[in-house]
């Protein structure tokens, strides 16, 4: 099985030069894919020649701000300089414009005034490519999994052992259903872990992290031998916080059956022919705060939002700390067939653009900070991908 994550090749110690390199590379990337469809200029090529002319140019976003007249202004940078982009509150794009994310990578047309102003008429985002389907065909079919949280007093056992029985062919398969599964992916918190918030430990059934691995082990070996078990990590697992994170460390997976592959976050991996990038899904607590119409109710609609982007955490060092590594591990590169988070615990399946969409659930019940928050966890609810038609449908454990 082909993978491709952050494991042992971590570069960076955070320093200035970082920082350049990172966003160089993101820069760089998204660039490329713009460029197919922009014809754009570098921004030191604008000058009084250019006035009054239309010009197209491609910027990460520095800054996007509203002025007191209700324009809306966005400070653009590109290798070679610096400009300032203006919306008026009466044009098209306004609409758009609200859209816009500071560290993303945009392309703008519009007239140069020829002094450090761009008057602009349109907007345009990286995007997948107008595909209906993906390009490729798998066989058979694969489960994703995410947020068990295991340790947590809220794990939800029962559910669980319904669920081995299920895939194990010691319950009711009318369908035929379980004996089609060859992948279980799990897109991170496999564990509740200790210390992730204020008071855990009253929440917590096992104290230490390595106990809660243990039992997580003894859950997930007892899954059906010929199935491929795919486990990333997320933010209440045992590895550095700052992302990308790399795989469980090796005394962790020496619990687990050995046919088991331990993945960074995010992780790209080729099931049977289909690529699934995984992505434990942080940034989309940025994605709720930060743009209209996201909610954790509807999870696929901040990762369709990723794919417009073509980046994994677009705004840069809000709610997640992102290491600086020279290569931006979050642009999406090469279109997935499936896009897989989880993090959030709300079950979301949508297609966008031949891409399948899914954000897995959890399986644990709601908590009492939870309930506190209105916030509904959707727990013990499996997506199921048929991995040669690329249909899904959801399992439910509950
Ligand atoms: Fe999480």
């Amino acid at each position: 099985m082909l993978k491709c994550d952050i494991t042992g090749r971590s570069t960076c110690v955070g320093e200035y030069n970082d920082f350049v390199h990172y966003f160089r590379d993101r820069y760089s990337k998204i660039r490329e894919i713009l460029s197919r469809r922009l014809n754009s200029r570098p921004i030191e090529s604008l000058s009084k020649s250019t006035t009054g002319r239309e010009v197209s140019l491609i910027g990460m976003v520095m800054d996007v701000r509203t002025t007191s007249k209700g324009n809306r202004v966005i400070e653009l940078e590109d290798p070679t300089g610096m400009i300032t982009a203006v919306i008026q509150k009466e044009s098209e794009v306004y609409e758009q414009s609200i859209q816009i994310l500071t560290d993303e990578v945009i392309g703008v047309t519009g007239t140069s005034d020829g002094n450090g102003r761009l008057f602009v008429k349109s907007l345009l985002w990286p995007d997948m490519p107008n595909q209906t389907a993906p390009l490729e065909n798998g066989n058979g079919s694969a489960l994703m999994l995410s947020d068990l949280h295991v340790g947590s007093r809220y794990f939800m056992a029962d559910a669980w052992q319904r669920f081995l029985q299920w895939i194990n062919g010691e319950a009711d398969d009318a369908s035929g259903l379980a004996s089609q599964v060859r992948y279980i992916v799990i897109a991170g918190d496999l564990v509740d872990g200790v210390g992730i918030y204020p008071g855990q430990e009253k929440d917590l059934e096992i104290m230490d992290i390595y106990d809660q691995y243990k039992a997580a082990a003894q859950w997930l070996n007892g899954i059906r031998k010929d199935i491929q078990v795919i486990i990333a990590p997320g933010n209440h697992d045992i590895v550095r916080q700052a992302e990308p994170q790399p795989a469980l460390p090796e005394e962790v997976q020496s619990y687990f059956r050995k046919d088991m592959l331990f993945v960074g976050n995010p992780a790209q991996v080729t099931l049977s022919g289909i690529s699934v990038l995984i992505y434990h899904g942080r940034s989309i607590d940025d994605l709720v705060l930060r743009l209209p119409g996201i909610s954790y109710a509807a999870p696929e609609k901040a990762m369709i939002e990723m794919l417009r982007r073509r980046h994994l955490a677009p705004i840069y060092g809000s709610r997640i700390a992102i290491a600086p590594e020279h290569e931006d591990h979050y642009v999406i590169s090469r279109p997935p067939a499936i896009l897989h988070c989880g993090h959030v615990h709300t079950v979301g399946i949508a297609r966008y653009k031949g891409v399948a969409v899914i954000n897995s659930g959890t399986w644990q019940s709601q908590t009492d900070f939870q309930k506190k928050m209105n916030i509904q966890p959707v727990p013990a609810v499996v997506p199921i991908v048929d991995l040669a038609t690329m249909k899904i449908r959801k399992l439910i454990f509950a």
